[in-house]
């Protein structure tokens, strides 16, 4: 299987189509995607040329420095931003060919999102938080999943609680539950343990390990964590809005 630390350089579309396995399609494409932003002081090329492809079940790291592009490729790769050049296929579907709501559907079924600022509903519970995306599928028992989910996160006493009662940890325990209790194909997660102690990024590390165990869940996560980068199969290392080679 793969190995630790290759880049897309070392991954080309024809590897993953040609596993001993027989035709495995890559679940994540990303091709030649180029992000510029312009306003009146000038253009900024925040992304240049990434391309890379991801099977199912694999698990990348997003890594690099700040302001290196890691957020604005995870966005792209969920469809909520857009490239200036290039496409995204998620499952064979490109994404940029759809319309704003066949995408936003294709999003809610295949993918889970935890946002580097956690993007809460201030106005619901922590339970209610959770229980939006099952009911927004239209799934029975959404309590009790819900319920379940906090739990595993360690947040079983604080159901009832509002956003603004919680730490920023805490936040970001009911964002990862919120993202897990879908069991999304795919899962990508900007900085997941960023904002959490060394004990509940333990945690949050071995769900989101257990999810690709049991359930097959591609993950991307974008992470400063050597740690949590280290139990990736893979290193995207983005050094100025490219792929380092
Ligand atoms: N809409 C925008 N307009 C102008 N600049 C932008 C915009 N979005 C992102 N940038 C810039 O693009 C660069 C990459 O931003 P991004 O948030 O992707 O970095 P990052 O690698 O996630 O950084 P961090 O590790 O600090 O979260 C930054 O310099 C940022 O200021
Ligand atoms: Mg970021």
């Amino acid at each position: 299987m793969l190995k630790n630390n290759l880049t897309s350089e070392s991954l080309p579309v024809g590897l993953v189509a040609s596993t001993a396995a027989g035709a495995v399609s890559p679940l994540i494409a990303v091709e030649h995607v180029f992000k510029t932003v312009s306003d009146s002081t000038g253009t900024l090329t925040i992304l240049r040329d990434i391309d890379f492809t991801l099977a199912p079940r694999e698990t990348a790291a997003i890594v690099g420095a700040s302001g290196s592009g890691k957020s604005t490729l995870l966005s792209i790769i969920a469809g909520l931003d857009t490239p200036t050049e290039g496409t995204v296929r998620l499952a064979g579907q490109d994404l940029f060919a759809l319309n704003e709501d066949d995408r936003a559907a294709l999003r809610a079924q295949k993918l889970g999102f935890v946002f580097q600022s956690f993007q809460l509903m201030n106005h619901m519970s922590a339970l209610e938080n959770v229980m939006l995306p099952l009911e927004l599928a239209g799934m029975r028992g959404a309590r009790a999943l819900a319920t379940e989910m906090l739990q595993r996160v360690g947040l079983g006493q604080r159901l009832g609680h509002y956003p603004r009662v919680l730490s920023g940890g805490e936040q970001q325990r009911v964002a990862l539950a919120r993202a897990f209790v879908v069991q999304p194909a795919v899962l990508l997660a900007d900085e997941p343990t960023g904002s959490l102690d060394f004990a509940t990024g333990e945690t949050v590390m071995q769900l989101m390990m257990d999810l690709n165990q049991e359930l097959g869940t591609t993950l991307v996560l974008v992470t400063h964590d050597p740690l949590l980068a280290a139990r990736c199969q893979r290193r995207i290392v983005i050094e100025a809005g490219r792929i380092a080679a």
